[in-house]
């Protein structure tokens, strides 16, 4: 065998995805926790290329154990190092805003980057960075869009009440448009004022018409539910109905779920990236489609 997939056990679903679309076996590395929390993980045996699936979210601890996973996978013999991580950690802070901060990016990226040969990731949040090249090699890395599989998504599911596609900041725009694009939908973006780590003020422009017409509502990432939350109220306040949201990486937990249906949105949805009960469009046949030349190396 030449390929194999790898994965740790919170993520033996979303691997088994992606392992059947690549027409991979699956193994899955075991951790052992000793008592005074460090970790040490076992990985099953490997093949020339592992392909290691982990999603970086809730980093602080996947990131130790990636890290320590990589050496073990080397001395199995593994020649090529494949990192599947749909949500990669740490991007947001690609630039030093305060005196005294360090570039997480870098550190992070720097990180993998001396751990795998190839890192593929999904709509990484890139703002200030040109280009996913920009981040320290020797590793290669590739950025794959979600639009095509959120698209598929959510075609059937238009209301056809004149929909149109909202991003909540001038950020959200490449995503925004890429899958308005794929829909054959209009799509305007809001302004967004951060105040806090989880409030922000928007604003969507005078003539922008949302009265009785669908909403979908799409962003990279929902963390604390500040953006959408507000994004819905600015909309139903607008007369949008009914309101979907869509985001590729859900960081939130069912109370942020729960409260943004309660805040007028009728669906909030997401890619299996993280795990939640959002999580509903398969990123497997993306993450496949950019893995495919590994299998026949
Ligand atoms: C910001 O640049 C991102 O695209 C998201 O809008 C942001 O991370 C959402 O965070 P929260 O859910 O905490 O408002």
């Amino acid at each position: 065998m030449s390929a194999i997939v790898h994965c740790f056990p919170d993520e033996e679903a979303p691997a088994q995805r992606l392992a059947d679309a690549l027409g991979l076996s699956l193994g899955v590395v075991q951790t052992h926790r000793f008592p005074d929390g460090e970790m040490l993980p076992r990985v099953p045996e490997a093949a020339h290329t592992v392909i290691a699936y982990r999603s970086l979210d809730r980093p602080d601890v996947k990131l130790m154990e990636l890290l320590l996973a990589a050496d073990a996978w080397r001395r199995r013999g593994a020649t090529r190092l494949v990192l599947a991580a749909p949500y990669l950690c740490y991007m947001r802070q690609d630039a030093v805003f305060n005196a005294g901060e360090p570039l997480s990016q870098g550190v992070v990226a720097g990180l993998l980057a001396r751990s795998f040969d190839r890192i593929v990731t999904v709509d990484a949040h890139l703002h200030r960075t040109r280009g996913i090249e920009d981040l320290p090699g020797p590793a290669r890395w590739s950025n794959l869009p979600a639009a095509p599989a959120i698209a598929a998504y959510l075609t059937p599911r238009m209301t056809g009440k004149q929909t149109l596609v909202v991003g909540p900041d001038s950020e959200s725009g490449a995503w925004t448009s890429s899958l308005a694009d794929l829909l054959g939908l209009p799509f305007v973006t809001l302004s967004k004022t951060r105040v806090t780590d989880t409030s922000v003020v928007l604003a969507l422009p005078a003539d922008v018409q949302c009265n009785n017409r669908q909403v979908v509502l799409v962003d990279d990432i929902c963390s604390s539910g500040g953006t959408m939350g507000a994004a819905v109220a600015l909309l139903a306040e607008r007369g949008a109905d009914p309101i979907d949201i869509v985001v590729t990486h859900a960081l939130f937990d069912d109370e942020v779920r729960l409260r943004l249906i309660k805040a007028g949105a009728r669906t909030i949805v997401s890619t299996d990236s993280c795990a939640s009960d959002a999580a509903m469009i398969p990123l497997a046949g993306v993450l496949a489609d950019a893995l495919a030349e590994e299998t026949s190396r």
